[in-house]
């Protein structure tokens, strides 16, 4: 899998972002760092794992109601989807958007973004695709819109559970305000029982694990560290009262780290907090939905209720 893998040019806010998480009282990185070339072909093997319901589970709730979302107003102007990733489910929905004409994919991880936005042109020549690397928990003004064109805001991979609820409502706050009139498609996983959740984040093949560990080598690679990937165990928790799955990485011992010259100490048992995956009721995210200004026109399930794509206007 490495052999494909090109070079991250190291985000300057990477260094400082870590740092300070790591110094914390509590050590935390955002799960946005997940996302270097290797973890994002890591999290691309995640989705072919059986025991990782949420892919399959969103494409065949996008495959059925297709048709309906080439209905919405954007999806003849411009699609703008935020968290890009290799662009699969998007694949499925261009093949009804005849009327497309622009298509924006968003992400952070810059290799992966600009190889998938060339599969997305090649597939779909008169289309103009427009691969915009950023982090789009920044202000989301400057992206190169035409304000004649009604956007379709395409959110899918319940990414937006990575958010704990207020980030939630204010990134939603944001796209609106970026995008005022636009309609968004926002898949959101749903909770279910605590064995299927813990199956699908900590899996017996051990791809999860690697996703999270790579975080460590990523420290390791680009700011200059001295984790010892074996001192530290992945660890996937289901968080009840907070209704998400958490990952961390445990420390198997008593150790000292060098990062970035700095030199930190971790206790055995001590982690360092990698990820939230919340897992919203229609209720709460209706409620994070509408706190963030948008109203819930619509909401598509699957069979064993286990995700749903939530479609949400602006007005
Ligand atoms: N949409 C895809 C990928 C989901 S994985 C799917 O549904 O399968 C989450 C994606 O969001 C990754 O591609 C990651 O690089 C991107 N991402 C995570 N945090 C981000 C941020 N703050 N800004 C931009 N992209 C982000
Ligand atoms: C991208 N995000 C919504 C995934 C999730 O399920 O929270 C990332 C992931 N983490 C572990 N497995 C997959």
């Amino acid at each position: 899998m490495t052999k494909h893998v090109k070079p991250e040019i190291t985000s300057p806010a990477f260094k400082t972002e870590i740092l300070a998480g790591l110094t914390a009282a509590r050590k935390t990185i955002s799960s946005k760092w997940l996302y270097d070339d290797v973890g994002s072909h890591l999290f691309e093997a995640i989705t072919e794992l059986d025991v990782y319901y949420p892919t399959r589970t969103e494409l065949s709730i996008l495959e059925k109601n297709k048709q309906k979302y080439a209905r919405i107003q954007g999806a003849r102007g411009a699609m703008v989807e935020l968290g890009s990733g290799s662009s699969r489910k998007t694949n499925l929905l261009l093949g009804t958007f005849h009327d497309l004409s622009v298509y924006m994919p968003v992400d952070i991880s810059a290799n992966h973004l600009k190889e998938a936005a060339d599969r997305v042109r090649r597939a779909y020549p008169s289309l103009a695709v427009i691969p915009v690397t950023a982090d789009f928990t920044e202000p989301l003004g400057q992206l190169p819109l035409l304000p004649e064109l009604p956007v379709l805001v395409f959110f899918p991979g319940s990414t937006i559970g990575n958010f704990e609820k207020e980030e939630a409502s204010n990134l939603l706050a944001n796209i609106k305000k970026a995008m005022p009139g636009a309609t968004m498609l926002v898949g959101v996983d749903r909770p279910k029982d605590e064995d299927t959740l813990i199956e699908a984040y900590d899996d017996k093949t051990g791809v999860t694990a690697a996703f999270n560990q790579n975080l460590l080598q990523r420290i390791n690679r680009e700011i200059g560290a001295n984790f010892n990937l074996s001192a530290f165990r992945h660890k996937a928790v289901w968080n009840r009262s907070k209704s998400r799955i958490e990952m961390h990485l445990e420390s198997l011992s008593d150790q000292k780290v060098t990062v970035a010259e700095q030199t930190l100490t971790l206790e055995e048992g001590e982690t360092i907090h990698t990820e939230n995956s919340h897992k919203y009721s229609e209720d709460a995210f209706t409620a994070i939905a509408e706190d963030g200004g948008w109203q819930v026109q619509d909401i598509d399930t699957d069979p064993k209720r286990h995700f749903s794509v939530y479609t949400l206007t602006a007005e």
